[in-house]
């Protein structure tokens, strides 16, 4: 197939990129011109694993092009893939559809008869109705089909995730439009029964309804870590005694600083909206949204209390900006509140970031200083703060950096690093949720039943075996 593809950000690339693979010749546009000079140049404008190595394929075997101009790539395409920005709209809240429009305007003039338009964007319900009028005004005769194919890739995994979906969401509204789009996705490997078919507008409302799902999960399992703190209970015994329950599922349970990125906080606010606009209130979500606030926003409080409250003047490393490992995006990331917060208390900042140093300028307080490495951060700091899980700060030597900083104090806000290495080394270790470690390290991950549990455990607590006395009288 031809396929056209507007936008060559981490949607639009990986798609590209994929379908390329696929054996399909695929245009992609975008109207900034330097990313589309480095694509052409064959270097990737972004931080994807396996992302380059597809993309030099594609343009090796010619079925991977880049232009700045929406003729080129949308004459002649079967497919037209619209996978540009949908930011919150600053003024209200709103997903801001204008890269979408302007993106369907550029491409109405070139659209051939019997070709799909498809929003990989994710956008409001209702949107592809717009579309097809927007098209339909300019080009009355022309004979077209308007679908919807919301995306599910994560940052830092979405190449992976793109070739291996959990499913595939077409909504279509003719038969000839979703089977296009099916023959595609099977066609890169994607198993039939994982392609989801519906309408277009159940399909657009997919999307967000999966992405608050995931949201509400992250704050609600932060809200208990919160309250763990507070009762002197254990968050990883927590998430693991909810996770295994099936009904719940372990995924996205690991409490941290709150959710950030390019996905989560603005869906959120744009399902709100949606909600709003429909007389449909989404109270779980607008309250979703406000624990997530408050929770980026007593980061920084987490930080003072590990510094014994006073921040003016101490030297704090952050170590990792991006809203999550494996990537390089900087939208709505945690290290961008807290790094205010921490600036506007007077601390001294030092960051550093595997990947992100030259983004985080753009979005960080000018005082940070940059550092090229873990250790050049943690240099002399009173307290090190590990706001992303890069798995090179799990790999660090603690003791030499113990040597290193002025104060030794790490705050964990990933509960990523193993706080048994960290103390031995000689630190002070902050983490989430109260005590890392399980309550009995011998327990078996799979439990069945309590009787194995008790049977297992290795050091018991005098109410545990009052416990057991009882269930063995039970039995
Ligand atoms: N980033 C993710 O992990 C992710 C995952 C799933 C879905 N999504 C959704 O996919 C969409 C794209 O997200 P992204 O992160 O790839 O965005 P992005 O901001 O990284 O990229 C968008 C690209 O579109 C280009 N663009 C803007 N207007 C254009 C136009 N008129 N013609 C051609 N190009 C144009 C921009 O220059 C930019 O390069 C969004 O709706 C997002 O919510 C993103």
């Amino acid at each position: 197939m031809r396929i056209a593809v507007l936008g060559t950000g981490y949607v639009g690339l990986v798609s590209a990129a994929c379908f390329a693979q696929g054996g399909h010749r695929v245009t992609c546009v975008d109207i900034d011109e330097a990313k589309v000079a480095m694509l052409c140049r064959g270097d990737v404008p972004i931080y994807e694993p396996e992302l380059e190595k597809l993309i030099a394929d594609g343009r090796r075997r010619k079925r991977l092009y880049f232009v700045s101009d929406s003729a080129a790539a949308v004459t002649g395409a079967d497919i037209v893939f619209i996978a540009v920005g949908t930011p919150t709209r600053a003024s209200d809240g709103h997903a801001d559809l204008l890269q979408v429009y302007t993106a369907v305007e550029s491409l109405v003039p070139f659209l051939k008869a019997g070709a799909v338009v498809v929003t990989k964007s994710t956008v409001p319900v209702g949107t592809g109705d717009t579309i097809e009028h927007l098209i339909g005004n300019v080009r009355p005769e022309l004979d077209f089909e308007v679908a919807s194919n919301p995306e599910f890739l994560r940052a830092g995994r979405a190449v992976q995730d793109f070739l291996r979906p959990d499913r595939v969401v077409i909504g279509a509204q003719s038969d000839l439009a979703a089977t296009g789009l099916m023959k595609l996705y099977c066609s890169v490997g994607i198993e039939q029964e994982r392609i989801l078919l519906t309408d277009r507008r159940s399909s657009e409302l997919i999307k967000y309804a999966a992405n608050g799902f995931l949201a509400t999960k992250i704050a609600y399992i932060n809200e208990i870590a919160e309250l763990c703190e507070k009762v002197d209970a254990r968050i990883g015994d927590v998430t693991k005694g909810i996770g295994l329950d099936e009904r719940i599922g372990a995924r996205y349970l690991q409490p941290g600083p709150g959710f950030g990125g390019s996905c989560f906080p603005k869906d959120a606010r744009a399902l709100a909206k949606m909600g709003e606009d429909h007389e449909a209130p989404m109270r779980i979500i607008e309250t979703v949204l406000a624990s997530n606030e408050a929770r980026k926003r007593s980061m920084a409080r987490k930080v003072a209390a590990a510094c014994n409250g006073a921040l003016r003047g101490k030297t704090i490393a952050i170590l990792g900006l991006t809203f999550k490992a494996d990537t390089d995006d900087m939208r709505d990331a945690v290290s961008i509140p807290l790094a205010q917060a921490l600036n506007d208390a007077g601390s001294i900042l030092k960051a550093y970031d595997p990947v992100a140093n030259g983004r985080a300028r753009d979005v960080l307080p000018s005082g940070v200083q940059y550092c090229s490495s873990a250790a050049e951060a943690a240099n002399g700091a009173d307290a090190i703060v590990i706001a992303t899980e890069w798995q090179e700060f799990a790999e660090m030597d603690f003791r030499k950096l113990r040597a290193m900083v002025r104060a030794p104090v790490i705050i964990d806000l990933r509960n990523f690093l193993s706080e048994e290495e960290i103390k031995r080394s000689g630190f002070s270790y902050y983490g989430i949720g109260g005590p890392r470690r399980h309550a009995f390290e011998t327990v078996s991950p799979r439990l069945v039943s309590t009787r194995p549990f008790y049977a297992k455990a290795g050091k018991m607590t005098d109410s545990n075996n009052l416990l057991l006395q009882r269930l063995a009288a039970a039995e």
